[in-house]
Formats: structure tokens, sequence, C-alpha cells
């Protein structure tokens, strides 16, 4: 089948096996690479993307239902005000863990100060939830989320 969607803001359609992950269309078919697959299961939100302005976990997703859709990849960050304001806010508050989770937490946060634009600890927390890391205890990302937040206003 043939789909059509926006991505990182370029157009893009391709013929996709109708039993593909999103996963597999952006870094198979698409070579972003920067979303990554931990468990396959919806479990890590390590393959965190946007779609439609929502954080979606793109293992769980068919790419069928990627057709009309507009979507966010890590590497589509650096072109949207947002999507800076967060990189230099997880540099700067040391909140870069791996480059495993570090894209999920981004594009997690992104989605949350999309639809809120002063959430309150609790609010980030909940939005990160999806978001699994071992190695953090989550203050640094939630202070370089409130900060990415205090950029935006
Ligand atoms: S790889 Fe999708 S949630 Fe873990
Ligand atoms: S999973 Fe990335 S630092 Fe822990």
């Amino acid at each position: 089948m043939t789909i059509r969607f926006e991505l990182n803001g370029a157009p893009q359609a391709l013929e996709v096996d109708g039993g593909l992950r999103a996963l597999d269309v952006l870094r198979e078919e698409l070579g972003l690479t920067g979303t990554k697959e931990g468990c396959g299961v919806g479990e890590c939100g390590a393959c965190t993307i946007v779609v439609d302005g929502l954080a979606v976990n793109a293992c769980l997703m068919p790419a069928a239902q990627l057709d009309g859709t507009a979507v966010l990849t890590v590497e589509g960050l650096e072109t949207l005000p947002l999507g800076r304001a967060l990189q230099r806010a997880f540099a700067k508050q040391g909140a870069v863990q791996c480059g495993f989770c570090t894209p999920g937490m981004l594009l997690s946060a992104y989605a949350l100060l999309l639809r809120e634009r002063n959430p309150s600890e609790e609010a980030i927390r909940t939005a990160l939830a999806g978001n699994l890391c071992r190695c953090t205890g989550y203050a640094q990302i939630v202070a370089a989320v409130q900060a990415a937040a205090r950029d935006q206003r």
C-alpha cells in the first residue's frame, strides 16, 4: 500500500508492506535511526514519536496508520523553536542520558509542552512515565523540561 504523510515538515509518499510498524518504516525504509527500538512491546518509550501532536509508541503503530498524519521524530526537533529549546535545556541541565532513552524523552516532553505551556512537575513526570530509564532519578530531566517551558513563555 502507499502511505502519504508529513515527516519532520517534509512530505513523504512510500510503498509499505501492510505488516510493517511505523518504527520499521522510520528506521529501515527512511533511515531515521534516532527513533530506537527497546522493548518492542510498548513498555519502554524508546520508540516515542509525535504524531499529530501526540506522543505515540512507534513500535505499536501499524505503518498504515501513518497515512495522512504529521510526524515528528528526534531528527526534526532542531528545526522547531520548541525542539531547540528542549535540546538546549537537556544539555544545560545535564539531562541527556543515553542515546536509547533520550530521543523518546525529548519527544514525550515536546508533546507535553505543545499542549501545556506551564506544566506542573507532576504533569511532567506523568508525561515521562512511559519513558523508562533505570539509570536516572529523572530530576535533571524534569528540570530540563521546566527550563524549556520557561524558555517558551
Ligand atoms: S520499543 Fe516501543 S515502547 Fe519500547
Ligand atoms: S536507558 Fe538511557 S541512560 Fe538509562
